[in-house]
């Protein structure tokens, strides 16, 4: 074990977000309140040490996305080990067909609403379509944002051997790289859709050769999306760093999902490689109906609700 969750009483209590806050003194008398001995100790950053340990000892890395504050919060809380701010958001969260429109304003913006709100998790910040593939320089400027505006710990980018000069010059400025390979959504016009990749061996070698590449150009991890699982597995073992899969199979060294995806708050589309652990689009569907059943009828809100 590399640190372990939080528990709600080592992690700093916040007031409900939509009311004034108590003044401190109303909510805890001094016998209650924290000795400087017993002060509220934050749990450990998983950081790319964590990551390259947890691969030598086996130990399963797990990463979701997260592109606000409630989400980070609660992913963090039940114990995640990697928070990516994917551009994914463009269709999460935007409600576009693909990534390509997300822009490393909005990137900075969402990799700050998570960065503030995690303890523990390594935060990922995805670098948008564009954002990386001018230059090596673009690539570092864009990468320092996402670090300093944004307070990620790692930023993610995808590609092959044309990126790989961007990756060392990210790396070489002392900010960790995660690289993405197989199906990349930014490629999503060249690939033709969001197409599986490497079940030709020409293209399984490439994704083998690029991966390596990476790992030569300094990539802390990389993520393998939406590749047949021998590939990813034989990935897998031939690299140093840790694979993070999508739609890869069993043999990566972690997985990630898509948290909308996962917890079933989509209603439409859902791609074979997700595993839906929880339906909360229905639950949600059903509060909402019971809160405007209980305004339309005056029941919502009760004395307890209101003020004096
Ligand atoms: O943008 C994203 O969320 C991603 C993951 C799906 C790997 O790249």
């Amino acid at each position: 074990m590399y640190g372990r969750p939080a528990t709600s009483a080592e992690l700093p209590q916040q007031a409900p977000s939509h009311l004034p806050a108590q003044p401190q003194e109303a909510q805890q008398s001094d016998a209650q309140a924290p000795q400087p001995a017993q002060q509220i100790r934050r749990p450990r950053r998983i950081t790319v040490r964590t990551l390259r340990r947890m691969k030598a000892n086996r130990e399963k890395i797990t990463m979701l996305t997260a592109y606000d504050a409630p989400f980070a919060s609660l992913l963090d809380r039940s114990g995640i080990e990697m928070l990516l701010v994917g551009d994914s958001l463009g269709m999460v969260i935007q409600g576009e067909a693909n990534t390509l429109s997300v822009t490393m304003d909005q990137m900075v913006y969402h990799t700050r609403c998570v960065s503030r709100n995690a303890q523990r998790a390594m935060v990922v910040g995805d670098m948008p379509f564009m954002s990386y593939q001018v230059s090596p320089e673009q690539a570092l400027t864009n990468a320092g944002r996402l670090v300093q505006e944004g307070g990620a710990h790692a930023v993610k980018l995808e590609g092959g051997a044309d990126v790989a000069p961007a990756i060392r010059k990210i790396v070489n400025a002392g900010i960790p790289v995660v690289g993405h390979l197989g199906l990349t959504p930014q490629s999503v016009h060249a690939m033709g859709g969001f197409v599986i990749q490497g079940r030709k061996p020409e293209q399984a070698e490439q994704i083998k050769q690029d991966a390596l590449l990476l790992q030569e150009a300094g990539a802390c991890c990389l993520v393998l999306e939406g590749i047949p699982s021998a590939l990813a597995a034989e990935i897998t073992q031939l690299l140093d760093i840790p694979t993070v899969g999508i739609g890869a199979g069993d043999g990566c060294d972690g997985q990630v999902l898509v948290t909308h995806d996962m917890l079933g708050l989509n209603t439409e589309f859902v791609p074979s490689f997700v595993k839906q652990y929880s339906r909360l689009h229905a639950l949600i569907e059903q509060a909402v109906q019971q809160y405007i059943s209980e305004v339309k009828q005056s029941i919502f809100p009760e004395e307890e609700h209101s003020y004096d």
